[in-house]
C-alpha cells in the first residue's frame, strides 16, 4: 500500500505540465484495433494500469501487442472474428471501461469467457449492459450484486453463442447517459444480423462512434441517437495509426489546484478537447475561473488544445443535466473547486456517481467533511460550502478510487499541515507521474510504501 503525504504550499504552482494520453480513446484504441484487420500503431500510449488491463485481456485472447518503445505500441488486429477463445479469466482489473466494453465483443463470440475484476469492479452494476446484451441473443450472466437486490456484477461469466446462432438487431434506450454502455451495445452491433439503434439522455463520450466511423463502420450519429446497420459492410475495420491527446480528466487536476492556489500560472499540453468531455472548462468560467484555450489542431479525429488558468475568485455555482454528462468523472474534483468558491455549489444530476470506482457523491462527502469543508450529501448529488479559511489537514482512505485520491491531493495543498493520503497507488490506473506532475509545478509531496 502506497501512502502519499501532500504538504501545503509555501507559493503559487507554475509550470507547463503534460498529462498521461487520455484512457478512454487508448482503451478503444486497443480493442478495435485488435478486431481490425492489419497493424495499428498507437502513439503516446499511456501506461495507466486501466489501459494496461485491457491490453492483458486482449493478449489472453491472442492479440499480438508490441511495445515498440516507452509510449508506442503495435496492435497486431485479428478481425472481427480473429480472437482466441481465452485459457484464463479475463482480468479487467480496476476498469470498468475494459470490462463493458468487452463484453459487447465477447458476446458475439462462439467461445465462453469469464471476466473478473478487482475489489472495486466487483461491487459495479452489470445489469446495465447485461440486459440489452441479452436481449439481442447474447448469454450473460454475472454474481449477485452485494447490496443491491436484482442487480449483478462481476464476476461475469458469458456462454459462447451455439453454432448458427447470431446476434439480432436492437433498438435500446439506455437510462442512463453512459459511453460504456453505448459502446457495448454498438460493439455488439458490429456482429448483429439486423441494426443498432442507441439512444440516451444526454450525449455522453463520444470516442466510440468517432474512431469506429474513421475505420470503416456503418455507424453515424443524430444527437443523442446512434444508428449501425451491417447490411452491406463487408465486415473490415480498417488499423488505426494515431497519437493520442493527452487526457482532460487527468488535466482537470492540474487546472483546479492551478485556480485555487493563490498566484498560481499553469499550462496542462495537448489534451483532447472533445466538447462530450469538456464540461470541467464551463465549469471553470460559470465558477469565474476561465481557462484559456490555445487551440493545436486535431489528433486521431479528436480536438486538442493547450489548457492554461491562473488562480481566480470563484463563486459558487449550480450544476446539472448535460454539463455534468460532460464531465461525469470531474465531479470529484469539481468539489475542490466548490470548496475554495464563495457561496454554495450545488450539483445535481448527478446520480451516476454512486456507481464509480467508489460511491463518489458518498466518499467526497466524507472527504470534505475531512477537510471540514461544510457539504450536504444527496441523493443525486453534494451541496458544498465554500470557504476561504485553510482547510484542516487530515488523513484520507481513497477507496480504491483514483480520483477520491487525487482530488484530496488538490485540497491538501490548501490545508493547514501536511495531510495523508492512504491507498494512494490507485492513482496508477489512470495518472501513473501525478505525484512528479504535481512536484514539477511546486507542490511538496512524500511517498511510503
Ligand atoms: C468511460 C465512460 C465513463 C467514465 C469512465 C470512462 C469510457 O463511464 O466514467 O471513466 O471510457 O467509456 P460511463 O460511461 O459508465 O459513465
Amino acid at each position: 500500500m502506497t501512502r502519499i503525504v501532500v504538504h501545503p504550499v509555501q507559493g503559487p504552482l507554475r509550470g507547463s505540465v503534460p498529462v498521461p494520453s487520455d484512457k478512454s480513446i487508448g482503451h478503444r484504441a486497443l480493442l478495435f484495433g485488435a478486431l481490425a484487420d492489419g497493424v495499428s500503431r498507437i502513439r503516446d500510449f499511456s501506461r495507466g494500469e486501466d489501459n494496461l488491463s485491457t491490453a492483458g485481456a486482449l493478449r489472453t485472447m491472442g492479440v499480438q501487442i508490441d511495445e515498440v518503445s516507452p509510449s508506442e505500441v503495435h496492435v497486431h488486429g485479428r478481425g472481427l472474428f480473429g480472437l482466441s477463445a481465452p485459457t484464463r479469466d479475463l482480468d479487467c482489473g480496476n476498469s470498468g471501461t475494459t470490462m463493458r466494453l468487452l463484453c459487447g465483443v465477447l458476446a458475439a463470440q462462439p467461445f465462453d469467457s469469464t471476466l473478473v475484476g478487482d475489489a472495486s469492479l466487483t461491487k459495479r452494476p452489470m445489469n446495465r449492459i447485461a440486459v440489452p446484451l441479452r436481449r439481442r441473443g447474447a448469454n450473460i450472466e454475472g454474481a449477485p450484486h452485494p447490496k443491491k437486490a436484482g442487480e449483478i456484477t462481476a464476476p461475469l461469466r458469458i456462454t459462447g453463442l451455439a453454432e448458427g446462432a447470431h446476434l439480432t438487431g436492437l433498438e435500446f434506450e439506455s437510462p442512463v447517459s453512459s459511453a460504456q454502455v453505448k459502446s457495448a451495445v454498438l460493439l455488439s452491433g458490429l456482429y448483429a444480423h439486423g441494426p443498432t439503434y442507441v439512444k440516451e439522455p444526454y450525449v455522453s463520450r463520444d470516442h466510440s462512434e468517432r474512431m469506429l466511423q474513421a475505420i470503416g463502420a456503418p455507424l453515424r450519429t443524430m444527437g443523442p441517437i446512434v444508428e449501425l446497420d451491417p447490411a452491406g459492410w463487408d465486415g473490415r475495420l480498417a488499423p488505426i495509426d494515431v497519437d493520442l491527446p493527452g487526457d482532460i480528466s487527468a488535466a482537470a487536476f492540474l487546472l483546479v489546484a492551478g485556480t485555487i492556489v493563490e498566484g498560481s500560472e499553469v499550462m496542462v499540453r495537448f489534451v483532447g478537447t472533445n466538447p462530450t468531455r469538456t464540461g470541467i472548462l464551463d465549469m471553470l468560467r460559470d465558477m469565474g475561473a476561465p481557462a484559456a484555450l490555445e487551440p493545436l489542431g486535431d489528433r486521431a479525429g479528436e480536438p486538442i488544445a493547450n489548457l492554461l488558468v491562473s488562480s481566480a475568485e470563484l463563486v459558487g455555482r449550480l450544476f446539472g443535466g448535460e454539463t455534468i454528462a460532460r464531465a461525469i468523472d470531474e465531479v470529484p474534483v469539481l468539489c475542490a473547486l466548490a470548496a475554495r468558491a464563495k457561496g454554495t455549489t450545488t450539483i445535481r444530476d448527478a446520480k451516476e456517481l454512486r456507481v464509480k470506482e467508489s460511491d463518489r457523491i458518498a466518499t467526497m462527502a466524507k472527504v470534505l467533511r475531512a477537510f471540514g469543508v461544510g457539504c450536504e450529501e444527496r441523493e443525486d448529488g453534494l451541496v458544498i460550502e465554500g470557504t476561504q479559511a485553510p482547510l484542516r489537514a487530515c488523513r484520507v482512505d481513497c477507496e480504491h478510487d483514483h480520483r477520491i485520491a487525487m482530488t484530496a491531493a488538490v485540497l491538501a495543498l490548501l490545508a493547514d499541515g501536511p495531510t495523508v493520503i492512504d491507498g494512494a497507488e490507485v492513482i496508477a490506473t489512470s495518472f501513473p507521474k501525478f505525484v512528479a506532475t504535481l512536484r514539477a509545478l511546486g507542490a511538496r509531496v512524500d511517498v511510503a510504501e
